[in-house]
């Protein structure tokens, strides 16, 4: 029996539409005993859902701005303002569509750890290879580089608020599951780093989540794995029922 309790968390990304969906989903999320279900509403509906999610289910932020706590920096969200949002405890990091379409590289992903950790969030952090990297089988060498870079200046102690999801970016919406074997060793891989860079107790208790076209038909696969602690769900988070049967898993 694993000590690290699983983690099953819905990633919205720019959904749904409107408000008024984003409060019915909120509504109909249901909380599993004995797994942390985490969902990553748009900032624009944090208020909203934290007031009508169920209390069991956590929040938090998919993006944070972190060049400064409040001035001139049209459209951006401060640390500070989601501090003062009730209910977020995570901030997600590193997602590969930040990377990709919004620029944030190695640099700033660290920075948005780092002031995740320093005003109190927890930080979900995204890792994972492309397809190109994949294919030239160097997935384990871009996950310990991204890790490392995101990593560099966390301390053991802060890695209790450090959950890391390991998001192939092939496998990102694209309805194309990384194989449960495969994903287990990706895994494994990324926690021996942790155990490298920090210690046993660091590696033995960080949940380490998959993420990719997870649905209901491959959770109970995925999550036999030893090394594989729960899931970073995009598409299927956006209707509750089928996020509640991800979140059942058996
Ligand atoms: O962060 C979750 C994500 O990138 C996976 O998205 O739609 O493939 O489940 P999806």
């Amino acid at each position: 029996s694993s000590p690290r309790a699983p983690v099953v968390a819905g990633n919205w990304k720019m959904n749904p539409s409107t408000s008024a969906e984003a409060v019915a989903l909120a509504e109909a999320l249901e909380a599993v005993d004995g797994r942390e279900v985490v969902v990553f509403p748009p900032t624009c509906y944090l208020d909203a859902v934290a007031t009508k999610a169920n209390k069991n289910v956590a929040l938090g932020a998919q993006d944070v701005c972190v060049l400064a706590e409040s001035g001139a920096y049209t459209g951006a969200v401060s640390l500070p303002m989601l501090k003062s949002m009730p209910r977020v405890d995570y901030v997600l990091c590193g997602h590969s569509e930040r990377r990709s379409l919004f620029s944030d590289d190695d640099d700033a992903i660290r920075a948005k750890v780092r002031g995740a950790l320093d005003a109190g969030f927890a930080a979900m952090l995204c890792i994972g290879e492309t397809q190109q990297e994949y294919e030239l089988g160097v997935t384990d060498d871009v996950c310990a580089l991204q890790l490392a870079k995101a990593l560099e200046g966390v301390t053991a102690a802060e890695m209790a608020n450090i959950v890391v999801a390991y998001e192939p970016v092939w496998a990102i919406g694209t309805g194309l599951v990384c194989p449960a074997d495969v994903a287990q060793r990706v895994h494994s891989s990324i926690r021996q780093r942790l155990r490298a860079t920090y210690d046993s107790s660091v590696a033995d208790s960080c949940r380490i989540l998959y993420g990719g076209s997870v649905n209901p038909s491959v959770i109970d696969g995925l999550m036999r794995q030893s090394d594989i602690d729960g899931v970073l769900v995009g598409g299927a988070s956006l209707d509750a029922a089928t996020f509640g049967q991800i979140a059942s898993f058996h």
